[in-house]
């Protein structure tokens, strides 16, 4: 099949390459120079410097050039293409709705250089970034507008999780397709015919509006998950003496109908899609008229989590941020990420200066440049000059008064030796990620360990 992929960055790029294994012609298009020019060089470091993800830059220098071909001129690949993915950002707005400003542009360059095909063979036109329910019908009369004809759009969310994009293509749990017409659903066949009839993966053909609302509802379930183990399980444990939190989580999981996903407690969950997505999924719904009280709770709840801790160290640990200098550990919002969007680390160390911090000292294994970036914006240079950066957890630890444990990086699981080796007590260990599995012996020593989802533990 020879497939065109709109829009090269998380969702397009890992598609791109994938697609390209499995031996189809396929043909990733960006309106950025820049990127298209770094990804053709087939070199892991000018590919990760856009797109961080395991396994992706071998895929690409696997395939580049025999069957994946970078470019930025769409009229020139369009003849004869069977398939065009569109996987372009949908940034949330103000109000929680979708921009879907990136989409339609592209949509309208697309639909020009479709109505100039000289042989109109059909076509699909896949949205695969997450776009709210009716866009499938919004592209077609884009693309009619603009003259494309023989076409149809169809819906195929992308249910990977960052950080584990290539292998999720590879074997996903399930490939959801909404369309309109049998040409369409047979075009996809042949896109994905190593997944169709496969035992373990589930091959679903819907309508679009039930493959647009798959992916709202899924993401949001998952959401819920993790604020119900956030806002319920922590609170517990966090509320009575002697409930243990791992315990707690074992026995509740152990019911085949409950899932073990989002039972991890934390600090909140963050990335570019759980928050937008739900809030996206209110508005459409607060829209159609619909209560979206669940949904809002979900949200808050996790909102909330983000700085909760904070809160905590004052109120139950009775600490004064004023003039302190605290080690912030983890920026990314999650492991295995350079990723900062929405992360829990944003609103910590936002709270954490505007009750009187002196120095946050930030260690990321990954993330200190796109917090620099992020922080480095004009509008926010107040805080930027408060935040330093180091490359060491031990450097970072260097003459705080507290420690906030913000990403699960694995690296933390040892951080309570280069704690006790670094820094004296009184000294307070905040642990949003539950990262510190020998606790006792810093509580023992005389540092005092608040950990989400477990009372304040001090020395007696
Ligand atoms: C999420 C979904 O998991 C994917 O299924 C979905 O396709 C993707 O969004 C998307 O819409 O593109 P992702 O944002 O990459 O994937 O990250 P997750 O691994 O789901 O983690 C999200 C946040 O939840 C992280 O901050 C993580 O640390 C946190 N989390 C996760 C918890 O706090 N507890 C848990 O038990 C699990």
């Amino acid at each position: 099949m020879k497939i065109i992929i709109v829009g090269t960055g998380y969702v397009g790029l890992p598609h791109a390459a994938v697609c390209a294994e499995s031996g189809h012609e396929v043909y990733a298009y960006d309106i950025d120079e820049k990127r298209i020019n770094a990804y053709k060089t087939g070199e892991r470091k000018a590919i990760e410097s856009y797109v961080n993800e395991p396994g992706l830059a071998a895929a690409i220098k696997e395939t580049i050039d025999r069957y994946l071909f970078f470019t930025t001129d769409l009229a020139s690949i369009i003849e004869g293409v069977d398939a065009v993915f569109m996987c372009l950002n949908t940034p949330p707005q103000r109000d929680g709705s979708s921009d879907l400003s990136y989409l339609s542009s592209a949509a309208r360059d697309l639909g020009r250089a479709l109505a100039s095909r000289e042989e109109k063979k059909r076509v699909v036109i896949v949205n695969k970034s997450t776009v709210p329910i009716g866009t499938a019908r919004f592209v077609e009369n884009i693309l009619r507008e603009e003259g494309a004809e023989n076409f149809g759009v169809a819906s195929n969310p992308e249910f990977l999780a960052q950080g584990n994009a290539v292998e999720g293509s590879r074997r996903p749990d399930r490939i959801v397709i909404g369309a309109d017409t049998e040409e369409d659903f047979t075009i996809l066949r042949r896109v994905y015919s190593q997944f169709v009839n496969h035992v373990r993966i589930q091959y679903l053909e819907t309508t679009p509006e039930t493959s647009e609302s798959i992916k709202y509802m899924a993401n949001s379930l998952l959401l819920t998950y993790i604020s119900y183990w956030n806002g319920v399980g922590a609170r517990l444990a966090e509320s009575f003496d002697n409930i243990r939190m791992e315990d707690l989580k074992r026995g509740v999981t152990a019911d085949s109908r409950i899932s073990t996903w989002g039972s991890y407690v934390s600090n909140g969950a963050g990335g570019s899609c759980f928050g937008k997505d739900i809030q996206s999924l209110m508005y459409q719904l607060k829209t159609a008229g619909q209560n979206t009280d669940l949904l809002q709770s979900v949200y808050n709840i996790n909102e909330y989590q983000k700085t909760y801790l904070v809160d905590r160290a004052i109120h139950e640990a009775g600490f004064n941020f004023n003039k302190k200098t605290v080690t912030i550990l983890g920026l990314a919002f999650k492991k295995r990420t350079n990723d900062m969007r929405d992360s829990a680390a944003l609103n910590a160390v936002e709270t954490l200066l505007s009750k009187g911090v002196k120095e946050i000292r930030a260690y990321d294994p990954l993330a200190t440049e796109p917090a620099q970036n992020y922080w480095f914006n004009p509008e926010k240079n107040y805080l930027f000059e408060r935040i330093t950066y180091h490359d060491t957890p031990r450097a970072a630890l260097e003459g705080s008064d507290a420690v906030y444990i913000s990403t699960d990086w694995e690296e933390f699981r040892g951080i309570s030796r280069t704690i006790q080796t670094t820094v004296t007590p009184p000294y307070l260990v905040i642990d949003g990620r539950r990262m510190v599995p020998d606790y006792m012996s810093l509580v023992e020593t005389g540092y005092d360990y608040l950990p989400v989802g477990g009372n304040l533990l001090r020395k007696a």
